[in-house]
């Protein structure tokens, strides 16, 4: 593309700057677009705009590519660990042996919550659905820690960005304990992150928990392809929350929020759900034809996606996975049958192929979950116990920018023009 993209309004001529990144589209810069032509932009669900400038994550949608900071997902999944990729993510870098030590010892030692907001969950339903908890137990995180709200501190942004890392897991745990009425597990600094998460999980007081290491292998990696993801739902609502100067506890909360909707990481609970619904593949016509009906509000949960128009590579690394779980329990699931054969019908069908709807992130993570033990309530909430580390990345990526501004986009108006009041008895 040229160096300046040229607009015409109203016979007037306008130049724009074209800025270049490193790989990927181009943007035009119109931050003095409404100043010089009175014109906004109109674009409600930002297919075509980059809200910022970010060095964290990288998708090619019609490749099928995720990058972290250059490293292709399928290599991060197969090679890497969810510590590392935090480590890459938060501090810039894949971390030197020494480096991981030193991170991995810092989370471990921030993986404890304070004892008071044990009391949070009582306050909760037990039937409470567990993501109601989380943006409840993780917005109120801010009311313990108030040496680390000054967002203006990097030393400060750092201890609350490891103290989200770290408590994520023991508040999902405990959300999980909650719902099932057994008592709360304590962390045990001698296990990784994700096995003590496992154990905080399944394990009771009453006897020894051995964390099962294909198990954890696997959650490790699901946390691995949950990490982060550009510009997504729940993470602009992070990036936005933090441009206001909220703390990033309440910002974490908000992502939290976002994320639960079925359209986003709600997902991959409203997918198993689905297939479960589904139950045989010979009724998988019925809900492909129920799919493509456009009066029918019923759609492939776990199918299609804003940015990829190819597969989406997590969900490729995820189906490996099923497999890779299932021979190590010796299990099998019938709806692994079922998921399977609905893309194998979905991806031959004309409609999934014209608009480009393939199985993402959210297709197969269920299954897994489901085998691991999880009930798909805590889908979505092991989503945002991963995403927790891309949220805090971008939100520092954000603050730490000396271009900051609080995000407030401006609207089409399209309600009444000025019009004077009519008192009651005239109207
Ligand atoms: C995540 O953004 C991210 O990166 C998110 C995420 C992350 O890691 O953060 O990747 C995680 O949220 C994955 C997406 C999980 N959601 C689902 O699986 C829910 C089902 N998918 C859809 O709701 C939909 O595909 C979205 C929300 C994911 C994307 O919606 P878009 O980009 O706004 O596309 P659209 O709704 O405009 O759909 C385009 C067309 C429409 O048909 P037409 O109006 O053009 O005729 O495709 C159809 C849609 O009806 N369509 C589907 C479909 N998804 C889109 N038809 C049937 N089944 C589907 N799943």
């Amino acid at each position: 593309m040229g160096d300046n993209a040229k607009f015409s309004i109203d016979g007037d001529n306008f130049e724009y700057p074209v800025l270049q990144g490193t790989i990927g589209p181009d943007v035009v810069d119109i931050r003095k677009l409404y100043g010089q032509t009175g014109a906004f932009t109109y674009d409600p669900g930002f297919t075509s705009t980059a809200s910022c400038e970010s060095e964290l994550t990288f998708i090619d949608g019609g490749e099928g590519v995720l990058l972290h900071r250059g490293y292709p997902i399928e290599q991060l999944a197969e090679n890497s660990s969810f510590m590392e990729v935090a480590h890459l993510l938060l501090r810039g870098e894949l971390p030197t042996a020494d480096e991981y030590s030193e991170f991995t010892n810092t989370i471990t030692r921030h993986t404890m919550v304070h004892e008071q907001l044990r009391g949070f969950y009582q306050g909760f339903r037990r039937d409470a659905h567990p993501m109601a908890i989380m943006c409840g137990v993780v917005g109120a995180l801010s009311a313990f820690y108030h040496d680390s709200t000054d967002i203006n501190d990097p030393a400060q942004r750092m201890i609350a960005s490891h103290r989200l890392v770290a408590k994520m897991p023991t508040i999902a745990a405990m959300a999980y304990k909650y719902s099932i009425g057994q008592p709360f597990v304590y962390p045990d600094n001698e296990l990784s992150y994700t096995g003590n998460f496992l154990r905080m999980t399944f394990g009771v007081p009453a006897e020894e928990y051995e964390v099962h290491p294909a198990i954890e292998k696997a959650m490790d990696r699901i946390f691995i392809l949950h990490a982060d993801h550009e510009q997504n739902a729940s993470t602009s609502t992070v990036r936005l929350a933090g441009s206001s100067g909220a703390n990033p506890f309440a910002c974490i909360a908000a992502g939290i929020a976002c994320l639960w909707g079925p359209a986003h990481g709600g997902a991959n609970e409203a997918a198993l759900n689905m297939l479960h619904e589904i139950g045989h593949p010979d009724r998988i016509p019925e809900y492909i034809k129920r799919a493509k009906d456009k009066d029918d509000p019923f759609r492939l949960m776990g199918f299609g996606h804003r940015v990829y128009k190819n597969y989406d590579p997590r969900a490729s690394v995820m189906q490996e996975t099923v497999r890779e779980v299932f021979e190590t329990l010796k299990v099998k699931d019938p709806v692994f049958d079922v998921a399977l054969q609905l893309e194998e019908m979905a991806l031959n069908d004309p409609y999934f192929i014209d608009k480009k709807l393939f199985p993402n992130v959210d297709f197969y993570s269920g299954i897994i979950l489901s085998a691991i033990g999880f009930p798909t309530s805590m889908f979505t909430v092991l989503f945002a116990l991963a995403r927790t580390v891309g949220w805090v990345a971008q939100w520092n990526e954000m603050i730490s920018d000396p271009g900051q501004r609080i995000g407030r986009p401006r609207q089409l108006y399209t309600g009444p023009a000025k019009r004077d009041y009519v008192p009651i008895d005239k109207r």
